[in-house]
This record gives structure tokens, C-alpha cells and sequence, in this order.
């Protein structure tokens, strides 16, 4: 189903499209390719809205953090704005401290994309395009871009990423749902148990730049090989943790970038039952524990988020890959295809 769900102030209108497929609902808005609500049941079969988010495109276009968006044309930091590449170097928007975050300020999280629906034997879902012009927020190259978001007869949630360049370039694209799997509004999500398939991760500067080799989790609070409550370890004195007010930092995945999704993490909430399990080609996640959620914002519950309150878990390339030669490249020249796939399964 389509609806209109608002304008932006230019008067282009903004729609929702309603998906339900295998018991899981999904309502994504044409602004951003943002995940307006996502609902599963828990294990009472009572459904809830597990991701945060408004009511209004206003509330999205003025001051939200990425709530549900799609993220371009780089996920998370690229260390002062700049890289070089093929001996050319390019300034991004800088949006974040001296860095550029998720693409710059005007990333594809602002931009309203063209969404067709579709109906494959039992699975339904949209497809989301766009064309972001060369030199679009300092990246080089017309990037064509391909979206699909599927809900598949078992009520998996699929995105399938797709781009190409007509100059080299790099790419880098997630999704930013922010989950709470007792309900958006409902607390804090630091209950929540998770697990991350990960013996390594990428320790940062005070500005969230990875600062090189990657370093072990054994021994410290960035240890999630066993399930263990999000709250049990994230007051630790830690510098890391210190840097980030929780965790802010990218997993480097034990399977690393593979061709079909491989299991990444797992998030369990213990009152409701509701689990997310997240499967990746991606050799990166990037689990953020909802530290800059400072109650200034209230999602459609009519609840206002606070620290901690939802958790987000992209899956990505490494942050600042671009300045980082020895991390999995994230270069995507002409010719080539980028393709990303993370698969969200629900249970209870
Ligand atoms: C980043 C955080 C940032 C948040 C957006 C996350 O992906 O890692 O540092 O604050 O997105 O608000």
C-alpha cells in the first residue's frame, strides 16, 4: 500500500509504502529510504514497532540521527574529510568534529529516492533508486544506485545493495534502523543480550577514527562471542569506551566479506522473547549502543529517547577504509559492480 505521508518544504510529497510478508510489517518512507516501523511479534504473538523513529517527514527533515535510513555514500567516518585516490585527492563534507559521517550532510539519508514495488514468487518487496551526481557531498563519480528491500515468506527482512561509477570511487552503503525489540518508547534496550561473531575489533581516537590494526576483544569489554547483556560491561573504565560515552566501534567479522550473507550477530530481548539475528556479506559491524540519544527527541509511542534506548548493528566496511590501505577496500571503479547483501531475521 502507498500513501501520502508528507512534503518537504519545496512541496515534493513523501510516501509510505506498507509491506507485510511471513509476520513481519515494514513501512519505509521514499525520503532517505527510511524504515519508518518495523513490527514483529513478540512470543505471545503481540506485535510492536521495534525500530525508532516519528510520525512526521518534518521530524526526519529537521534533527533526526539517521533513525531507519539508508546510508550513503559512506557509512560511518572518513578521518578529516579527505583521501586520496588514483593520486587525485578529494575533499567530502565535513559534518561530524574535522570528519565526514555517513555520507556528509546532504547524504543519501536526506535524498528522496524512486520506489517500485514488486511481487517475487513469495516474497514482496521495493525497490529504491537514485542517482547521486559526480562530486555529490565531495565524491567522485555519477554513482547509480539500487536498493531492494524484501520481506521474504518467512518474515526475513533483505536488503540488497547495488552501484556502479562512471569515475573511480569509493562506496560504502548500511542501513540505520536503531532497535529496541521490547518496542520503540519502551526503555532502555541495554537489557538486550548480544552476541557478535567477532574476535577482533577497530579501536578509535577521540574523534571515532579507527587508529589502525584491528585488536583483539578477548579480555575486554568489546567481548560479545558469548551473548552477555549490552549493559553488563559498557560503565567499564575503558578509554575506548570513554571516547565513544559506550560502544561506538566497528567489529571486524571472523568470516570477513563473503559472497552469500553469513551470520553476523544476534540480539535477543529477554521480556519479550523477540530476537534479530543478522546475516552479512560485509566484513565489518558497526554496533552502537544509542549513546547520543539525550531525550531532546519522542518517537510515535509519544516517548522520549534517552542514552541507551535503542541499539543500532550496521553492517559495513571498515570506517576510514579509505585512508586505511590495509583494510578490505572499498574502492569501486567502472566496470564493476559494488554488491552488499544483510538479511534481518525475526524471531520469538
Ligand atoms: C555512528 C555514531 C553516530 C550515529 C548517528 C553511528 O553509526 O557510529 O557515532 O553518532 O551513527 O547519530
Amino acid at each position: 500500500m502507498k500513501e501520502v505521508f508528507g512534503k518537504l518544504a519545496d512541496g515534493t510529497e513523501i510516501h509510505r509504502w506498507s509491506l507485510e510478508n511471513g509476520g513481519t510489517r515494514l513501512r519505509v518512507l521514499s525520503y532517505g529510504g527510511i524504515v519508518q516501523s518495523l513490527e514483529v511479534p513478540d512470543r505471545e504473538g503481540r506485535y510492536a514497532n521495534v525500530s525508532l523513529g516519528f510520525d512526521s517527514v518534518e521530524e526526519y527533515v529537521a534533527d533526526s540521527p539517521y533513525f531507519g535510513a539508508l546510508i550513503g555514500r559512506y557509512g560511518n567516518r572518513v578521518g578529516g574529510g579527505r583521501f586520496t585516490l588514483d593520486d587525485t585527492a578529494y575533499e567530502l563534507d565535513v559534518n561530524d568534529g574535522g570528519n565526514s559521517l555517513h555520507g556528509g550532510a546532504g547524504g543519501f539519508d536526506k535524498a528522496v529516492w524512486d520506489v517500485e514495488p514488486f511481487v517475487q514468487d513469495s516474497n514482496v518487496g521495493l525497490r529504491l533508486t537514485r542517482t547521486s551526481p559526480d562530486g555529490e557531498m565531495g565524491y567522485p563519480g555519477t554513482l547509480r544506485t539500487t536498493v531492494t528491500y524484501t520481506l521474504t515468506e518467512d518474515g526475513d527482512w533483505r536488503i540488497d545493495y547495488e552501484a556502479t561509477t562512471d569515475r573511480p570511487t569509493v562506496v560504502n552503503l548500511t542501513n540505520h534502523v536503531y532497535w529496541n525489540l521490547a518496542g520503540e518508547g519502551s526503555g532502555s534496550a541495554h537489557d538486550h543480550e548480544l552476541e557478535i561473531a567477532a574476535s577482533r575489533y577497530t579501536p578509535v581516537d577521540a574523534g571515532l577514527i579507527p587508529t589502525g590494526e584491528p585488536a583483539e576483544v578477548a579480555g575486554t569489554p568489546f567481548d560479545f562471542r558469548r551473548a552477555k547483556p549490552i549493559g553488563a560491561d559498557v560503565r567499564t573504565r575503558d578509554q575506548q569506551l570513554l571516547y565513544a560515552k559506550g560502544f561506538d566501534h566497528n567489529w571486524v567479522l571472523d568470516k570477513g566479506r563473503t559472497d552469500l550473507p553469513e551470520r553476523a550477530a544476534t540480539l535477543r530481548d529477554p521480556s519479550s522473547g523477540r530476537t534479530l539475528t543478522i546475516s552479512t556479506t560485509e566484513p565489518g559491524l558497526q554496533f552502537y549502543s544509542g549513546n547520543f540519544l539525550d531525550g531532546t527527541l519522542a518517537g510515535p509511542s509519544g516517548r522520549i529517547y534517552r542514552q541507551g534506548d535503542a541499539v543500532c548493528l550496521e553492517t559495513q566496511h571498515f570506517p576510514d577504509s579509505p585512508n586505511k590501505p590495509s583494510y578490505p577496500s572499498t574502492v569501486l571503479r567502472p566496470g564493476q559492480t559494488y554488491r552488499s547483501t544483510t538479511v534481518h531475521s525475526f524471531g520469538a
